[in-house]
């Protein structure tokens, strides 16, 4: 990891974080790391050996020995486990439920923790996720913390799954993010918080390609691409 840039995304759910991390790792050429579909694994892992997501021993037997493969197609990370292509599974309300739950057990970050900073490989890697400037990758140059107002959030993934073909109520889903906030910001485990140098970037008015337009801008203020391309 030393010597590697390492731009990272932290955010609560809706955000946008997955597509702008998709699309800056591809207009600076780096690697990707999607943290939040490791979890997601896990869980959907958990669900089909028959581990309850609340066995925190038995669930980090399960993240360690994770057979996961990522492929970026478009603006979408395939995800492979064990050769299957899972990733319409783990990416339903069913598996933003088990990675969450799975994600307050101490245990389970543990075993996720190194399998992170080992995606940071030359040229670079964007990593999106809750805790990658607060935990993972404490040493980035660069720590985006991009929000949206809830409803803008429910809203983004209301779209995205009728698009899939998912039949999803708009009011559950709001329900369900909330939910997940708080979930995600009041366990103990790396809680989801901005790193004290994290910069806030608000997406709820602002097209993916403003926001991507911004944080190249700050990348290069800092003289990330600059260290990269020599
Ligand atoms: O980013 P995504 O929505 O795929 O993440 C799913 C869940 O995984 C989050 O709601 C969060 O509970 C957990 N997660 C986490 N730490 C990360 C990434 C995701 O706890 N770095």
């Amino acid at each position: 990891m030393d010597g590697v840039p390492v731009i990272c995304i932290d955010g609560p759910s809706g955000a946008g974080k997955g597509t702008l991390a998709v699309r800056l790792a591809r207009q600076l050429g780096w690697h990707l790391l999607d943290s939040g579909a490791l979890y997601r694994l896990v869980g959907k892992a958990c669900l089909d050996a028959g581990v309850a997501w609340d066995e925190e021993a038995a669930v980090a037997v399960v993240a360690r020995s994770l057979e996961a493969e990522f492929d970026v197609v478009g603006d979408e990370v395939v995800v492979k486990l064990g050769g299957v292509d899972v990733t319409a599974d783990i990416r339903s309300e069913l598996g933003s439920k088990g990675a969450s739950s799975v994600a307050v057990l101490p245990r389970v970050r543990a075993a996720l923790l190194e399998r992170q900073r080992e995606w940071a490989r030359p040229p670079g890697l964007v990593a999106d996720g809750r805790d990658m400037g607060t935990q993972v990758f404490p040493d980035s140059p660069l720590k985006i913390f991009l929000t949206a107002s809830v409803e803008a959030r429910a809203e983004r993934r209301y779209s995205q799954l009728l698009a899939k073909g998912e039949s999803v109520s708009l009011p559950r889903l709001l329900e369900g993010i909330r939910e997940r906030d708080a979930r995600d910001s009041t366990r103990s485990a790396s809680p989801l918080v901005a790193a004290k140098d994290a910069v806030l970037v608000d997406s709820t008015s602002l097209t993916i390609d403003e926001v991507l337009e911004r944080v190249t801008a700050l990348a290069a203020d800092r003289g990330i691409l600059g260290r990269v391309s020599g």
